[in-house]
């Protein structure tokens, strides 16, 4: 977030990486519990959210719009839904953060609210793409402004009544198909939505517990306007883009054995699990159960010999994530590793084709970029330096997977965006890593 104070932090080689370990709740299965607990009719209470910077920002957006949201524990809420027209016009400019499933979800349900607002963010999330949720909304009717014709934040909305939509996106984005979907709640009739690939499913599922009339269909998802939502309890999943780092860790790391308890295992998010398996990894998945609509497991992950593997098509939005830590396990193993059709990294919090061929290469790693993904072949092992996480949380905490088995120390400057997704990764990284 803006206020980010510059931190470096350095990671020396882990004497063991052994433990039973949670980690903090699901980022966009948080964002999600606001939003729609806000619109709802009745006391929501959601367990497992994630205090995350990213998640602040939406709390922060809902409470300036009237929704009065209080925190019951570490990591539980209530939240008073005021339903779907209770929403009141914020008083001052939404700003959400590093969030860019703040701004662009955020985009969709105001353009269909009877208000004006402005959504603002940081300098990382101001540079980021915006047309991909404009053009659909303003095809609904919807009135948005922002700079470069609407491609970039801050972005002012003149809300007011839409009209339905067929949506064919481009991209395979969940934030544009749920930005779509949102802005479907205030309208009479069906809205659709498709995708060149599935993408996450979570605004879906969470609409259908809420009580929507959501109808997913190959390619796509539709969804019946004006829904009563209702109240529900909602119990967020460890969030599997966080384990990540835990099974990435897990398997790179001589000597390593790690449970990962209760982590959200939703097909549309469990890329990571598939992609370590075919790279030769041995993870196991134990107690598979389902809570709030979203499938859950442990996770078991040992030290493993990994090999290099294909990566393009399907795959790439059920993984999109874990990229920057998929190419950490890729730098250390077996042969080579080749990521196509991912051109979408390119617009994340950072360029993070760019930031990991960079930042890699500085600890000795063999990685080249490619306008859609990344060539990576494996080498023994990764160097000591000095990396930057580039400002982006993810960047950060792969390069500190990448520090745990490095021949010494690693110091990555700019660590404290950590906090956008993971509070507590370092203090449970260095529990389990026996430094
Ligand atoms: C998210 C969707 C993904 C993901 C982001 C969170 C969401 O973005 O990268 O971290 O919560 O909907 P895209 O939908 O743009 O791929």
């Amino acid at each position: 977030m803006s206020n980010q104070t510059i931190e470096n932090r350095t990671i020396t080689p882990a004497k063991s990486l052994r433990g039973e370990i949670s980690v903090p709740g699901d980022k966009s299965i948080s964002h999600r519990s606001i939003m729609l607990g806000s619109l709802a009719e009745g006391t929501t209470r959601v367990s497992g959210f994630l205090m995350g910077e990213d998640n602040l920002s939406t709390w922060k957006a809902f409470e300036s719009m009237g929704v009065a949201i209080r925190q019951t524990g570490a990591d539980a809420l209530e939240i008073e839904g005021v339903g779907l027209d209770g929403l009141v016009e914020p008083g001052d400019v939404l700003d959400c953060g590093n969030s860019g499933t703040t701004m662009r979800l955020m985009s969709g349900l105001m353009a269909g609210q009877n208000f004006f607002s402005v959504l603002t963010g940081d300098k990382y999330l101001r540079r980021r793409p915006m047309k991909r949720v404009v053009t659909p909304l303003a095809a609904m009717g919807a009135r948005i402004w922002g700079r470069d014709g609407g491609e970039r934040a801050p972005l002012a909305i003149q809300g007011g009544s839409l009209s339905p939509v067929s949506y064919a996106s481009p991209v395979a984005s969940a934030q544009v198909k749920s930005a779509v979907l949102l802005a479907g709640l205030s309208v009479d009739g069906e809205t659709k939505v498709t995708e060149p690939h599935l993408s996450r499913d979570h605004s879906e599922r969470m609409l259908t517990c809420f009580g929507a009339d959501v109808r997913p269909f190959e390619g796509g998802v539709s969804l019946i306007g004006r829904p009563r939502l209702m109240a529900q309890d909602v119990i967020v999943p460890g969030d599997i883009s966080s384990a990540a780092f835990f099974i990435v860790a897990g398997l790179v790391t001589p000597g390593a054995e790690l449970t990962i308890r209760n982590v959200g295992i939703n097909p549309t998010r469990s890329g990571i699990i598939d992609i370590m398996i075919a790279m030769g990894g041995q993870l196991e998945l134990l107690n598979v159960r389902e809570q709030s609509g979203e499938p859950v497991a442990d996770i078991v992950v040992r030290h493993s010999r990994l090999k290099g593997v294909e990566i393009s098509g399907d795959m790439v939005p059920r993984a999109i994530d874990e990229f920057p830590v998929i190419s950490v396990a890729a730098a250390l193993a077996e042969g080579t590793t080749t990521i196509r059709d991912a051109e979408e990294l390119r617009v994340k919090e950072t360029d993070r084709i760019a930031a990991m061929v960079s930042e890699l290469s500085k600890l000795g790693a063999q990685v080249e970029a490619r306008p859609d993904g990344m060539v990576i072949t494996g080498v023994e092992q990764l160097s000591a330096g000095q990396v930057s996480s580039c400002g982006d949380h993810r960047i950060a905490m792969s390069m500190a997977v990448a520090a745990l088995s490095a021949k010494g120390d690693v110091t990555i400057e700019d660590a404290a965006c950590t906090e956008t997704s993971f509070p507590g990764f370092w203090s449970l990284l260095n529990e389990i890593s026996g430094s």
